[in-house]
């Protein structure tokens, strides 16, 4: 990255870590169990909902409980099921439409961060009828009240449940961007282990691996606090013990608890003190690609971290020593080192690959134009990389015979 840009970005930077403690963050209430949804939803004198989650989750049954409880607590609930992964803006759109037509006073979001971030995505629309979803993308488009919102996560996943993004793609032009707002931060969020305990072997694998890089990404990166880096210890300490004990044992009551915790306390980290790369070109292969988006960041962490080389060592070592990753007395880089050695170990152990076999040659350069796009200048990451720059990390995620 040339100076003037590197300079550029670094201000902009300083500028929102100055700004941090003045920005209207705050936490959704927390409740430990879907059944406890009625009585906070009759608390707010709010008789009709819009329960907004996919069909495979519907189809499973998990959302009967729920639904349920809702009837005999006398809560009309329309439900809205058509969400996918990687949700669109025509998911948007038919959430919208049917929460106003359905004469809802809340929503209800069940599911993975594909449902929560449609929900998300449409009570901004509410709020600003006149905006396109698409022009909300960025930071701060939208600043009116959303609908209530309470958000119950079915993976652990993508913190969405505390956090102030809603990650939405456009299919017409295979562009996948954040809509970050304040407004958007759920009024309160369910981390009830029973829905996750059905969560398959592979999607418990890929969600834990994004937490992991939610928190690893906020730690390494410029502007953390003494509460995202404590949040960002916790997750990894939660995930180093509990992640591969949920990958072998779905139905282990304890690790499933744990692991809500770690991408909920990973959640709060990275929405005060940002992502990073990882994020960037994830989000350009899911939009292109229909890449889940676990599985890119899973794919990812570890290239960024070899290539940011010395500029993370020292956080990633501390991370390292907190976690129980290094010995206590271990020095930075081995203890870096041994950071990276254990994120490679941990994607084998889970059968997850080290490579994107969906990148193609002739796409990098609008894959890596969409990621600095959305990475610079706001991610305070370690190490500044143009679009240029990034083009080189997609060459190396590709299989190694793909390769010019
Ligand atoms: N808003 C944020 O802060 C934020 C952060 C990270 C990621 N995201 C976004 O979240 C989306 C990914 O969310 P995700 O990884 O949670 O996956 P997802 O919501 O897309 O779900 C993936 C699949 O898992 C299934 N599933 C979910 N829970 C299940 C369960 N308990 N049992 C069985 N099947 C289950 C779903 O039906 C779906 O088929 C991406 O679009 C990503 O960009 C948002
Ligand atoms: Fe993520």
């Amino acid at each position: 990255m040339n100076p003037f840009s590197r300079l550029f970005c670094r201000g902009y930077q300083i500028c929102f870590r100055l700004a941090l403690p003045l920005l209207p963050y705050r936490q959704p209430e927390l409740l430990t169990a879907v059944t406890d949804i009625p009585s906070l939803l009759q608390r707010e004198h709010i008789g009709r909902v819009l329960l907004i989650t996919d069909a495979p989750l519907r189809a499973l049954g998990l959302t009967q409980e729920l639904e349920k409880a809702l009837s005999q607590a006398g809560i009309a609930c329309a439900v809205y099921d058509g969400v996918v992964p990687n949700p669109t803006v025509d998911n948007v759109e038919q959430c919208r439409a049917l929460y106003l037509e359905s004469g809802a006073q809340a929503m209800i979001a069940f599911g993975g961060g594909s449902p929560m971030d449609c929900a998300k995505a449409a009570g901004a629309r509410i709020a600003r009828p006149q905006k396109a979803v698409q022009a909300m993308g960025g930071l701060l488009k939208v600043l009116r009240k959303t609908p209530l919102l309470i958000a119950v996560p079915t993976t652990a996943g993508t913190g969405s449940e505390t956090t102030l993004a809603a990650v939405i793609t456009d299919p017409a032009t295979h562009y996948k961007y954040p809509i970050n707002d304040f407004a958007l931060i759920p009024d309160a969020a369910v981390l009830d282990y029973h829905v996750t305990l059905g969560l398959p072997k592979q999607i418990t694998a890929t969600t834990g691996m994004d937490a992991l890089t939610h928190a690893v990404e906020a730690y390494i990166g410029r502007s953390t606090t003494k509460l995202t880096r404590a949040m960002a210890e916790e997750a990894v300490t939660l995930i180093a013990k509990y992640l591969l004990r949920a990958y072998r044992d779905g139905q282990d009551a304890e690790a499933r608890t744990q692991m809500l915790q770690a991408a909920y306390d990973a959640g709060i980290a990275f929405t005060r003190s940002y992502v990073g790369y990882v994020h960037g070109v994830a989000h350009s292969l899911g939009g292109q690609y229909g890449v889940p988006h676990g599985l890119a960041n899973a794919v990812i962490l570890p290239y960024f971290l070899e290539e940011y080389g010395p500029s993370c060592h020292k956080a990633l070592a501390r991370l390292a020593r907190k976690a129980g990753i290094a010995e206590e007395t271990s020095a930075d880089e081995p203890a870096a080192r041994a950071f990276i050695a254990w994120v490679w170990e941990m994607n084998r152990a889970m059968e997850i690959p080290s490579c994107t076999p969906e990148i193609r040659a002739a796409d990098i350069p609008a894959l890596a134009a969409h990621a600095a796009k959305e990475s610079n200048p706001l991610y305070p990451v370690p190490k500044l990389m143009d679009a240029r720059e990034l083009e080189t990390m997609y060459y190396k995620l590709m299989p190694k015979e793909d390769t010019p």
